[in-house]
């Protein structure tokens, strides 16, 4: 058994859709625990400092456009293993790609944009996800 914690987003295209109890349901029913929720219009701040490592890619300035196009809803979620096990239930990162049985494979539209709106963020390591809890959750960084 490895407890971990993850940083889970669900993006302002799932808020518009209507999709929050949807994917809640999954990651619920995948026996993960949610240990903070909060809905919120995510600053400028914010989204800069969680996607760092993207700063002057080209999808980069439309990604903090559509980030903040309307409010978001950020998780901390608690499970074994779930830093991989979230990334599995969430799908490849374009939803063209995305395998059915994912959220984003399920529930993601592919469309013609600069920018893929895929529904749901999770971090992808353990220094990832001490270091998005941080930024989204500073009250309960380690
Ligand atoms: P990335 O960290 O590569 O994917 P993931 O969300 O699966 O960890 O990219 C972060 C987000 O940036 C991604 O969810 C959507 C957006 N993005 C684009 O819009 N275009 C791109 O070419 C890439 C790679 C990402
Ligand atoms: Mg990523």
């Amino acid at each position: 058994m490895t407890q971990e914690r993850t940083l889970i987003l669900l993006k302002p295209d799932a808020v518009k859709r209507q999709l929050r109890g949807e994917i809640i349901r999954r990651i619920e029913q995948k026996g993960y625990t949610i240990l903070a929720l909060d809905q919120r219009t995510a600053s400028h701040e914010e989204l800069t400092a969680h996607y760092a490592e993207h700063e002057g890619k080209p999808f980069f300035p439309p990604m903090l456009e559509f980030m903040s196009s309307g409010p978001l809803v950020a998780l901390v979620v608690a499970g074994d293993e779930c830093i991989a096990g979230m990334r599995s239930l969430m799908g490849a990162t374009q939803p063209t790609q995305a395998a059915p049985g994912t959220i984003r494979g399920d529930l993601g539209r592919a469309w013609d944009k600069p920018v893929i709106e895929n529904l749901i963020h999770g971090s992808d390591s353990p220094e990832s996800a001490a270091r998005e809890i941080g930024i989204w959750f500073p009250s309960l960084a380690a």
